[in-house]
């Protein structure tokens, strides 16, 4: 029986959940070490952000959490996994195109914390981030992944850094947004808000490179699994 159990678990595919404050390195970080483990990828923040493109797009007012709400019923795109410069990752496609550059621009990333917030819509995001299991084992970074989109996961990881390091980055990337602000909406809101998971492993990576933080978590990831033998 025991055997059987064993091996059950180790059939279920393994999620690294990845959740952190905006900037604090989550993008890099996941994908050097889905890239090192061979896991796929899945940006859910990319999975929001195309969702609030998709709002603009249709000239839905995404103050308007019904309206909001109305849209993500409506929407009809597809998840797929793709490779690209030898990573695999799981992306949303809608009508056949990946808004690839448009999620980053500033309108989305204004936009973005509002479509977040509205309750609907974090249900439809939670279903579809659990289906991404289906393509193998993952590394997901986000901001619930380890509270409410894989509460059952054992390897879990929060993200922080200073805030002056935090907007020295996003600048150096050309973006200029306020941080503070959207940190402070992504953790106030009432439903699933930015916190540190249960059991986290929290990394503050100010002054680190992403290699050191990457292997830090591999490190941890690596201890966990000899453990869990
Ligand atoms: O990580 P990012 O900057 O691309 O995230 C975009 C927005 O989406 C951010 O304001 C927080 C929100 N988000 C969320 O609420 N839950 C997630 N799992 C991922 C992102």
């Amino acid at each position: 029986m025991s055997e059987i159990i064993l091996k059950l678990k180790t059939l279920h595919p393994i999620v690294i959940a990845i959740d952190g404050t905006s900037a604090s390195g989550k993008s890099t970080n996941a994908k050097l070490v889905a890239k090192t483990l061979g896991y796929v990828y899945v940006d859910t923040g990319a999975m929001y952000r195309t969702l609030a493109w998709h709002c603009l797009l249709k000239q839905v007012d995404v103050n308007d959490a019904k309206a909001v709400a109305a849209a993500c019923r409506k929407w009809k795109p597809e998840l797929k996994c793709v490779e690209k410069d030898g990573l695999r990752a799981a992306w949303l496609s809608v009508d056949g195109y990946f808004p690839e550059k448009e999620i980053r621009m500033p309108e989305t990333a204004a936009a973005v914390a509002h479509v977040a917030a509205v309750p609907a819509v974090r249900k439809w995001m939670k279903d579809t981030q659990r289906d991404c299991i289906k393509f193998g084992n993952l590394v997901m970074e986000g901001r619930d992944i380890g509270t409410n989109v894989f509460p059952e996961t054992d390897y879990k990881f929060y993200l922080d850094a200073s805030l002056a390091e935090r907007s020295a980055r996003r600048a150096a990337d050309g973006v200029n947004e306020n941080l503070a602000a959207r940190d402070q909406r992504d953790s106030q809101r009432a439903v699933a808000p930015l916190m540190i998971a249960l059991g986290a492993v929290v990394v503050n990576n100010s002054g680190q490179t992403p290699a050191e933080t990457s292997g830090f978590i591999i490190g941890e990831i690596k201890k966990k699994m000899s453990a869990a033998r």
